[in-house]
Protein backbone atom coordinates (compact mmCIF):
# COMPACT_ATOMS: atom_id res chain seq x y z
CA UNK A 1 0.00 0.00 0.00
CA UNK A 2 1.53 3.23 -0.93
CA UNK A 3 2.74 5.33 2.05
CA UNK A 4 0.40 8.44 1.39
CA UNK A 5 -2.88 5.82 2.19
CA UNK A 6 -1.00 3.90 4.75
CA UNK A 7 -0.36 6.92 6.69
CA UNK A 8 -3.90 8.41 6.15
CA UNK A 9 -6.15 5.75 7.16
CA UNK A 10 -4.36 5.51 10.78
CA UNK A 11 -4.73 9.53 11.05
CA UNK A 12 -7.83 10.45 13.17
CA UNK A 13 -7.06 14.24 11.59
CA UNK A 14 -7.95 12.35 8.09
CA UNK A 15 -11.47 10.90 9.25
CA UNK A 16 -11.94 14.44 10.35
CA UNK A 17 -11.88 15.82 6.94
CA UNK A 18 -12.50 13.03 5.03
CA UNK A 19 -12.58 13.85 1.12
CA UNK A 20 -8.95 13.51 0.55
CA UNK A 21 -9.55 10.02 2.53
CA UNK A 22 -12.04 9.03 0.24
CA UNK A 23 -10.04 9.52 -2.99
CA UNK A 24 -7.36 7.54 -1.32
CA UNK A 25 -9.37 4.34 0.00
CA UNK A 26 -11.11 5.04 -3.81
CA UNK A 27 -7.57 4.56 -5.45
CA UNK A 28 -6.90 1.60 -2.99
CA UNK A 29 -10.34 -0.51 -4.20
CA UNK A 30 -9.07 0.13 -7.46
CA UNK A 31 -5.40 -1.16 -7.14
CA UNK A 32 -4.71 -2.42 -4.18
CA UNK A 33 -8.08 -3.81 -2.59
CA UNK A 34 -6.06 -6.14 -0.06
CA UNK A 35 -2.94 -4.66 1.12
CA UNK A 36 -0.29 -4.48 4.13
CA UNK A 37 -0.39 -1.03 5.16
CA UNK A 38 2.69 -0.33 7.12
CA UNK A 39 3.51 3.10 9.29
CA UNK A 40 6.61 3.53 11.82
CA UNK A 41 4.54 3.43 14.80
CA UNK A 42 1.76 0.58 14.00
CA UNK A 43 2.21 -3.41 13.24
CA UNK A 44 1.52 -4.07 9.62
CA UNK A 45 -2.21 -4.70 8.69
CA UNK A 46 -4.25 -5.84 5.90
CA UNK A 47 -6.42 -3.00 4.44
CA UNK A 48 -9.28 -4.27 3.73
CA UNK A 49 -11.43 -1.85 1.12
CA UNK A 50 -13.96 -3.80 -1.19
CA UNK A 51 -17.19 -4.01 0.44
CA UNK A 52 -16.68 -8.34 -1.06
CA UNK A 53 -13.64 -8.82 0.59
CA UNK A 54 -15.23 -7.59 4.75
CA UNK A 55 -17.76 -9.53 3.88
CA UNK A 56 -16.21 -12.45 3.12
CA UNK A 57 -13.74 -11.97 6.35
CA UNK A 58 -16.62 -11.30 8.39
CA UNK A 59 -18.49 -13.94 7.64
CA UNK A 60 -15.36 -16.41 8.67
CA UNK A 61 -15.21 -15.59 12.48
CA UNK A 62 -13.43 -19.22 12.99
CA UNK A 63 -10.52 -18.06 10.50
CA UNK A 64 -10.79 -14.33 11.06
CA UNK A 65 -11.00 -13.80 15.43
CA UNK A 66 -11.71 -11.00 17.55
CA UNK A 67 -9.96 -11.79 20.74
CA UNK A 68 -6.30 -12.33 19.59
CA UNK A 69 -5.18 -8.65 18.76
CA UNK A 70 -7.13 -5.17 19.38
CA UNK A 71 -10.53 -4.89 17.57
CA UNK A 72 -10.10 -1.27 17.34
CA UNK A 73 -6.58 0.06 15.62
CA UNK A 74 -3.85 0.55 18.56
CA UNK A 75 -0.47 1.89 18.01
CA UNK A 76 2.61 -0.68 18.86
CA UNK A 77 3.19 1.53 22.22
CA UNK A 78 -0.70 1.11 23.02
CA UNK A 79 -1.04 -2.30 22.28
CA UNK A 80 1.99 -3.12 24.31
CA UNK A 81 0.66 -1.08 27.28
CA UNK A 82 -3.02 -1.97 27.60
CA UNK A 83 -1.18 -6.07 27.20
CA UNK A 84 0.71 -5.37 30.35
CA UNK A 85 -2.20 -3.83 31.85
CA UNK A 86 -4.85 -6.63 31.23
CA UNK A 87 -5.43 -9.92 32.62
CA UNK A 88 -3.90 -12.75 31.06
CA UNK A 89 -1.95 -10.02 28.50
CA UNK A 90 -4.71 -10.02 26.22
CA UNK A 91 -4.39 -6.33 25.71
CA UNK A 92 -8.22 -5.72 25.79
CA UNK A 93 -9.07 -2.81 28.58
CA UNK A 94 -13.07 -3.63 27.51
CA UNK A 95 -13.84 -7.41 27.29
CA UNK A 96 -17.57 -6.92 25.70
CA UNK A 97 -19.19 -9.05 22.76
CA UNK A 98 -16.92 -7.44 20.46
CA UNK A 99 -13.43 -8.80 22.11
CA UNK A 100 -14.96 -12.12 22.14
CA UNK A 101 -14.73 -15.17 20.14
CA UNK A 102 -16.84 -18.48 20.27
CA UNK A 103 -17.85 -20.61 22.56
CA UNK A 104 -18.02 -17.11 24.69
CA UNK A 105 -19.07 -14.79 21.93
CA UNK A 106 -22.44 -16.41 21.49
CA UNK A 107 -23.33 -17.29 25.11
CA UNK A 108 -23.24 -13.42 25.67
CA UNK A 109 -24.91 -12.79 22.73
CA UNK A 110 -27.83 -14.87 23.44
CA UNK A 111 -28.15 -13.08 26.71
CA UNK A 112 -29.95 -10.12 25.29
CA UNK A 113 -29.91 -10.54 21.71
CA UNK A 114 -33.77 -11.09 21.95
CA UNK A 115 -34.45 -7.76 23.47
CA UNK A 116 -33.08 -6.04 20.36
CA UNK A 117 -34.95 -7.83 17.64
CA UNK A 118 -37.77 -5.58 16.18
CA UNK A 119 -40.93 -7.82 17.75
CA UNK A 120 -39.73 -6.51 21.64
CA UNK A 121 -38.84 -3.31 20.04
CA UNK A 122 -42.21 -2.75 19.42
CA UNK A 123 -42.38 -2.55 23.05
CA UNK A 124 -40.10 0.34 23.44
CA UNK A 125 -41.53 2.61 20.30
CA UNK A 126 -44.02 4.43 22.16
CA UNK A 127 -41.30 5.77 25.01
CA UNK A 128 -38.70 6.07 21.69
CA UNK A 129 -41.42 8.39 20.27
CA UNK A 130 -41.93 10.34 23.27
CA UNK A 131 -38.21 11.13 24.23
CA UNK A 132 -38.13 12.32 20.13
CA UNK A 133 -41.22 14.07 20.87
CA UNK A 134 -39.64 15.93 24.05
CA UNK A 135 -36.39 16.33 22.22
CA UNK A 136 -37.91 18.07 18.56
CA UNK A 137 -40.18 20.35 21.62
CA UNK A 138 -36.60 21.24 23.22
CA UNK A 139 -35.03 21.69 19.85
CA UNK A 140 -38.19 24.16 18.58
CA UNK A 141 -38.77 26.22 21.94
CA UNK A 142 -34.86 27.41 21.72
CA UNK A 143 -35.60 29.05 18.44
CA UNK A 144 -34.06 29.19 14.49
CA UNK A 145 -30.64 28.23 14.93
CA UNK A 146 -29.23 25.02 16.55
CA UNK A 147 -26.20 23.15 16.32
CA UNK A 148 -28.04 20.00 15.45
CA UNK A 149 -24.91 17.67 16.07
CA UNK A 150 -24.41 18.95 19.53
CA UNK A 151 -27.76 19.87 20.99
CA UNK A 152 -29.81 17.35 19.29
CA UNK A 153 -28.39 14.59 17.67
CA UNK A 154 -26.02 13.70 20.94
CA UNK A 155 -28.49 13.57 23.32
CA UNK A 156 -31.77 11.50 21.74
CA UNK A 157 -30.02 8.16 20.94
CA UNK A 158 -28.39 8.57 24.61
CA UNK A 159 -31.60 9.01 26.30
CA UNK A 160 -33.18 6.19 24.38
CA UNK A 161 -30.45 3.68 24.84
CA UNK A 162 -30.31 5.11 28.98
CA UNK A 163 -33.90 4.28 29.01
CA UNK A 164 -33.82 0.86 27.88
CA UNK A 165 -30.93 -0.23 29.68
CA UNK A 166 -32.34 1.72 33.05
CA UNK A 167 -29.89 4.83 33.94
CA UNK A 168 -31.78 7.70 34.94
CA UNK A 169 -32.19 10.94 33.25
CA UNK A 170 -30.07 12.50 36.15
CA UNK A 171 -27.06 10.48 35.08
CA UNK A 172 -27.06 10.82 31.54
CA UNK A 173 -24.41 13.79 31.14
CA UNK A 174 -21.98 11.69 32.88
CA UNK A 175 -22.27 9.08 30.39
CA UNK A 176 -22.72 11.31 27.51
CA UNK A 177 -19.55 12.73 28.47
CA UNK A 178 -17.66 9.24 29.64
CA UNK A 179 -18.80 8.05 26.39
CA UNK A 180 -17.47 11.26 24.25
CA UNK A 181 -13.77 10.91 26.38
CA UNK A 182 -13.85 6.92 25.14
CA UNK A 183 -14.82 7.47 21.67
CA UNK A 184 -13.30 10.76 20.86
CA UNK A 185 -10.00 9.93 22.83
CA UNK A 186 -7.65 10.72 19.70
CA UNK A 187 -9.61 14.41 19.63
CA UNK A 188 -8.41 17.60 21.83
CA UNK A 189 -12.03 18.50 21.79
CA UNK A 190 -13.45 15.82 23.43
CA UNK A 191 -11.08 14.00 25.06
CA UNK A 192 -10.47 13.39 29.00
CA UNK A 193 -8.01 16.30 29.22
CA UNK A 194 -8.93 18.12 26.80
CA UNK A 195 -4.84 17.79 24.93
CA UNK A 196 -3.29 17.03 21.85
CA UNK A 197 -2.44 13.20 22.25
CA UNK A 198 1.23 13.09 21.73
CA UNK A 199 2.18 9.53 23.29
CA UNK A 200 0.32 6.12 23.65
CA UNK A 201 1.15 6.12 27.50
CA UNK A 202 -0.50 9.43 27.67
CA UNK A 203 -3.80 8.02 25.66
CA UNK A 204 -3.85 4.77 27.77
CA UNK A 205 -3.48 6.51 31.23
CA UNK A 206 -6.69 8.75 30.45
CA UNK A 207 -8.63 5.96 29.04
CA UNK A 208 -7.79 4.27 31.85
CA UNK A 209 -9.66 6.83 34.16
CA UNK A 210 -12.46 6.68 31.62
CA UNK A 211 -13.00 3.33 31.85
CA UNK A 212 -12.96 2.84 36.02
CA UNK A 213 -15.53 5.72 35.93
CA UNK A 214 -17.79 3.13 33.84
CA UNK A 215 -16.73 0.48 36.34
CA UNK A 216 -17.67 2.42 39.36
CA UNK A 217 -21.09 3.38 38.07
CA UNK A 218 -22.18 -0.11 36.44
CA UNK A 219 -20.95 -1.80 39.74
CA UNK A 220 -23.77 0.14 41.80
CA UNK A 221 -26.18 -0.14 39.17
CA UNK A 222 -25.86 -4.20 39.20
CA UNK A 223 -26.10 -3.89 42.61
CA UNK A 224 -28.93 -2.46 43.22
CA UNK A 225 -30.99 -4.44 40.36
CA UNK A 226 -30.12 -8.07 42.01
CA UNK A 227 -31.87 -6.56 44.82
CA UNK A 228 -34.72 -4.61 43.36
CA UNK A 229 -35.16 -6.22 39.72
CA UNK A 230 -36.81 -3.90 36.98
CA UNK A 231 -37.86 -4.46 33.61
CA UNK A 232 -34.59 -2.91 31.94
CA UNK A 233 -31.82 -4.86 30.59
CA UNK A 234 -29.66 -3.59 33.37
CA UNK A 235 -31.69 -6.47 35.82
CA UNK A 236 -30.80 -8.65 32.70
CA UNK A 237 -26.91 -8.15 32.65
CA UNK A 238 -26.81 -8.31 36.91
CA UNK A 239 -28.72 -11.30 36.77
CA UNK A 240 -27.69 -13.15 33.68
CA UNK A 241 -25.70 -16.26 34.34
CA UNK A 242 -23.27 -17.99 31.76
CA UNK A 243 -22.20 -21.51 32.48
CA UNK A 244 -24.14 -21.76 35.81
CA UNK A 245 -22.25 -18.63 37.17
CA UNK A 246 -23.11 -15.32 37.69
CA UNK A 247 -21.16 -12.83 35.50
CA UNK A 248 -17.22 -12.42 36.18
CA UNK A 249 -16.97 -8.81 36.93
CA UNK A 250 -14.62 -7.74 33.72
CA UNK A 251 -17.43 -9.35 31.71
CA UNK A 252 -20.39 -7.51 33.46
CA UNK A 253 -18.59 -3.79 32.87
CA UNK A 254 -17.74 -4.40 29.76
CA UNK A 255 -21.54 -5.90 28.67
CA UNK A 256 -22.71 -2.36 30.11
CA UNK A 257 -19.90 -0.32 28.19
CA UNK A 258 -21.09 -1.78 24.96
CA UNK A 259 -24.43 -1.43 25.25
CA UNK A 260 -24.02 1.86 26.47
CA UNK A 261 -21.53 3.50 24.35
CA UNK A 262 -22.47 1.86 21.11
CA UNK A 263 -25.54 3.09 20.43
CA UNK A 264 -25.59 6.83 21.17
CA UNK A 265 -22.32 8.71 18.92
CA UNK A 266 -23.30 5.91 16.00
CA UNK A 267 -27.41 6.56 15.98
CA UNK A 268 -26.64 10.35 16.31
CA UNK A 269 -24.21 10.58 13.45
CA UNK A 270 -26.37 8.86 11.43
CA UNK A 271 -29.01 11.00 12.68
CA UNK A 272 -26.90 14.08 11.95
CA UNK A 273 -25.76 12.87 8.29
CA UNK A 274 -29.51 12.67 7.75
CA UNK A 275 -30.62 16.23 8.51
CA UNK A 276 -27.34 17.43 6.85
CA UNK A 277 -28.21 16.00 3.27
CA UNK A 278 -31.88 17.30 4.15
CA UNK A 279 -30.56 20.94 5.19
CA UNK A 280 -28.05 21.24 1.60
CA UNK A 281 -31.03 19.74 -0.44
CA UNK A 282 -34.43 21.68 -0.01
CA UNK A 283 -36.53 19.28 -3.04
CA UNK A 284 -35.10 16.16 -0.62
CA UNK A 285 -36.12 18.28 2.65
CA UNK A 286 -39.96 18.59 0.94
CA UNK A 287 -39.94 15.37 -0.13
CA UNK A 288 -39.10 13.32 3.25
CA UNK A 289 -41.25 16.39 5.39
CA UNK A 290 -44.90 14.77 4.46
CA UNK A 291 -45.93 12.39 6.37
CA UNK A 292 -46.95 10.19 4.10
CA UNK A 293 -43.47 9.24 2.87
CA UNK A 294 -41.68 6.34 3.78
CA UNK A 295 -38.25 6.77 5.58
CA UNK A 296 -37.05 3.46 5.05
CA UNK A 297 -34.42 4.66 2.15
CA UNK A 298 -33.35 7.86 3.79
CA UNK A 299 -32.29 6.35 6.38
CA UNK A 300 -30.75 3.49 5.14
CA UNK A 301 -28.74 5.75 3.14
CA UNK A 302 -27.91 8.18 5.82
CA UNK A 303 -26.26 5.06 7.44
CA UNK A 304 -24.15 3.75 4.54
CA UNK A 305 -23.30 7.79 3.94
CA UNK A 306 -21.85 8.34 7.22
CA UNK A 307 -20.60 4.96 7.91
CA UNK A 308 -20.45 6.19 11.77
CA UNK A 309 -18.08 3.00 13.05
CA UNK A 310 -15.25 3.43 10.54
CA UNK A 311 -13.28 0.23 10.75
CA UNK A 312 -13.08 -2.90 13.30
CA UNK A 313 -9.76 -4.83 12.97
CA UNK A 314 -9.72 -8.91 12.88
CA UNK A 315 -7.30 -10.96 13.49
CA UNK A 316 -5.99 -14.52 11.20
CA UNK A 317 -6.26 -17.69 13.38
CA UNK A 318 -4.57 -19.23 10.37
CA UNK A 319 -3.55 -18.76 6.57
CA UNK A 320 -5.89 -18.06 4.46
CA UNK A 321 -6.07 -17.00 0.90
CA UNK A 322 -8.67 -14.46 0.23
CA UNK A 323 -8.67 -11.71 -2.72
CA UNK A 324 -5.61 -13.17 -4.09
CA UNK A 325 -3.73 -12.43 -1.24
CA UNK A 326 -1.97 -15.15 1.56
CA UNK A 327 -2.54 -14.02 5.10
CA UNK A 328 -0.73 -14.90 7.56
CA UNK A 329 -1.83 -16.56 10.78
CA UNK A 330 -1.36 -13.89 13.42
CA UNK A 331 -1.36 -11.13 10.84
CA UNK A 332 -4.06 -8.12 11.25
CA UNK A 333 -6.67 -6.45 9.45
CA UNK A 334 -8.65 -3.18 9.34
CA UNK A 335 -12.30 -3.61 7.37
CA UNK A 336 -12.37 -0.02 6.42
CA UNK A 337 -16.10 0.36 6.19
CA UNK A 338 -15.57 3.56 5.05
CA UNK A 339 -14.33 2.17 1.93
CA UNK A 340 -16.61 -0.80 1.54
CA UNK A 341 -20.07 1.76 1.84
CA UNK A 342 -18.52 3.90 -1.01
CA UNK A 343 -17.71 0.62 -3.06
CA UNK A 344 -17.98 1.16 -7.02
CA UNK A 345 -18.69 -2.29 -7.98
CA UNK A 346 -22.04 -2.27 -5.28
CA UNK A 347 -23.28 1.27 -4.90
CA UNK A 348 -24.60 2.89 -8.06
CA UNK A 349 -22.94 6.30 -8.00
CA UNK A 350 -21.53 6.00 -4.55
CA UNK A 351 -20.51 9.53 -4.13
CA UNK A 352 -24.07 10.59 -4.38
CA UNK A 353 -26.65 11.03 -1.48
CA UNK A 354 -29.42 8.72 -2.84
CA UNK A 355 -32.36 7.60 -0.72
CA UNK A 356 -33.68 5.65 -3.67
CA UNK A 357 -30.79 2.88 -4.15
CA UNK A 358 -32.66 0.06 -4.89
CA UNK A 359 -31.26 -2.48 -2.69
CA UNK A 360 -29.07 -0.66 -0.32
CA UNK A 361 -26.41 -2.79 0.84
CA UNK A 362 -24.60 -0.91 3.22
CA UNK A 363 -22.11 -2.41 5.36
CA UNK A 364 -21.91 -0.06 8.36
CA UNK A 365 -23.79 -2.99 10.88
CA UNK A 366 -20.78 -4.75 10.00
CA UNK A 367 -21.51 -8.79 9.47
CA UNK A 368 -21.87 -12.35 10.34
CA UNK A 369 -21.26 -13.32 14.08
CA UNK A 370 -21.29 -10.17 15.55
CA UNK A 371 -22.98 -7.72 13.30
CA UNK A 372 -24.69 -5.38 15.01
CA UNK A 373 -26.80 -5.80 18.05
CA UNK A 374 -28.59 -2.62 17.67
CA UNK A 375 -29.17 -2.38 14.00
CA UNK A 376 -32.98 -2.66 14.54
CA UNK A 377 -32.67 -0.19 17.18
CA UNK A 378 -30.82 2.59 15.13
CA UNK A 379 -33.32 2.11 12.14
CA UNK A 380 -36.57 2.72 14.52
CA UNK A 381 -35.03 5.35 16.65
CA UNK A 382 -33.97 7.25 13.24
CA UNK A 383 -37.05 6.77 11.76
CA UNK A 384 -39.14 8.16 14.49
CA UNK A 385 -36.56 11.19 14.99
CA UNK A 386 -37.42 11.77 11.31
CA UNK A 387 -41.47 11.34 11.63
CA UNK A 388 -41.71 13.88 14.30
CA UNK A 389 -38.91 16.36 13.54
CA UNK A 390 -39.20 17.10 9.37
CA UNK A 391 -43.17 17.72 10.04
CA UNK A 392 -42.93 20.18 12.03
CA UNK A 393 -40.15 22.16 10.25
CA UNK A 394 -41.41 24.47 7.47
CA UNK A 395 -37.76 25.06 6.16
CA UNK A 396 -34.27 24.07 6.63
CA UNK A 397 -31.19 24.53 5.95
CA UNK A 398 -27.19 24.75 6.83
CA UNK A 399 -26.40 27.72 9.09
CA UNK A 400 -22.51 27.53 9.03
CA UNK A 401 -19.65 24.65 8.60
CA UNK A 402 -20.24 21.26 9.95
CA UNK A 403 -17.19 19.57 11.77
CA UNK A 404 -16.63 15.94 11.84
CA UNK A 405 -14.92 14.55 15.19
CA UNK A 406 -11.12 13.59 14.26
CA UNK A 407 -11.24 9.76 15.50
CA UNK A 408 -9.98 6.75 13.55
CA UNK A 409 -12.88 4.75 15.05
CA UNK A 410 -16.18 6.20 15.73
CA UNK A 411 -16.29 9.27 13.94
CA UNK A 412 -19.27 11.49 12.31
CA UNK A 413 -20.14 15.12 13.02
CA UNK A 414 -19.60 16.86 15.63
CA UNK A 415 -21.15 20.38 14.63
CA UNK A 416 -24.08 20.94 12.61
CA UNK A 417 -25.25 24.40 12.55
CA UNK A 418 -28.39 24.98 11.22
CA UNK A 419 -31.34 27.29 10.67
CA UNK A 420 -34.49 26.20 10.93
CA UNK A 421 -38.52 27.62 10.84
CA UNK A 422 -40.92 25.70 12.59
CA UNK A 423 -44.25 24.81 10.41
C1 LIG B 1 -21.49 -4.06 16.87
C2 LIG B 1 -22.19 -0.29 13.91
C3 LIG B 1 -25.89 1.26 16.68
C4 LIG B 1 -24.84 -2.21 19.86
C5 LIG B 1 -21.40 -3.20 15.81
C6 LIG B 1 -20.48 -3.34 14.70
C7 LIG B 1 -20.66 -2.28 13.89
C8 LIG B 1 -21.70 -1.46 14.46
C9 LIG B 1 -19.90 -1.98 12.61
C10 LIG B 1 -19.46 -4.49 14.52
C11 LIG B 1 -19.99 -5.48 13.53
C12 LIG B 1 -19.00 -6.54 13.09
O1 LIG B 1 -17.93 -6.70 13.71
O2 LIG B 1 -19.31 -7.24 12.10
C13 LIG B 1 -23.24 0.45 14.42
C14 LIG B 1 -23.80 1.64 13.78
C15 LIG B 1 -24.84 2.07 14.55
C16 LIG B 1 -24.93 1.16 15.68
C17 LIG B 1 -23.29 2.23 12.47
C18 LIG B 1 -25.78 3.22 14.34
C19 LIG B 1 -26.05 3.78 13.20
C20 LIG B 1 -25.96 0.42 17.76
C21 LIG B 1 -26.97 0.50 18.78
C22 LIG B 1 -26.66 -0.44 19.70
C23 LIG B 1 -25.47 -1.16 19.24
C24 LIG B 1 -28.16 1.47 18.82
C25 LIG B 1 -27.47 -0.65 20.94
C26 LIG B 1 -27.35 -1.55 21.79
C27 LIG B 1 -23.85 -2.99 19.32
C28 LIG B 1 -23.26 -4.13 20.00
C29 LIG B 1 -22.28 -4.67 19.13
C30 LIG B 1 -22.30 -3.84 17.94
C31 LIG B 1 -23.64 -4.65 21.38
C32 LIG B 1 -21.38 -5.89 19.36
C33 LIG B 1 -21.99 -7.11 18.73
C34 LIG B 1 -21.10 -8.34 18.79
O3 LIG B 1 -19.86 -8.23 18.84
O4 LIG B 1 -21.67 -9.44 18.82
N1 LIG B 1 -22.16 -2.05 15.62
N2 LIG B 1 -23.94 0.21 15.57
N3 LIG B 1 -25.08 -0.59 18.05
N4 LIG B 1 -23.25 -2.84 18.10
FE1 LIG B 1 -23.67 -1.38 16.78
Amino acid sequence: MPGEVSAAVVNPVAYGDWEPLHEQLAWARANAPLAVAENPDHDPFWLVTRHADIMAISRDPQRFANGIRPTVLTNRDGEALARAATPNNDGHLIRSLVQMDAPDHMKYRLLTQSWFMPKNLKIVEDRIRLIARETVDRMLEAGGETDFARDVAAHYPLRVIMDILGVPPEDEPRMLMLTQQLFGSTDPELNRNKVEITSAEQAIAMLHYVIADFETYFRELTADRRTNPREDIATVIANAMVGGEQIPDRELAGYYMIIATAGHDTTSASTAGAIMELAKNPALFERFRDAGTDKAGLIEEAIRWTTPVQHFMRSAREDVEIGGQTIREGDWLMLNYVSGNRDEAVFADPFAFDPDRDKNQQIAFGFGAHVCLGQHLARMEMRIMMEELLPRLKRLELAGEPARVESVFVGGLKRLPIRFEAA
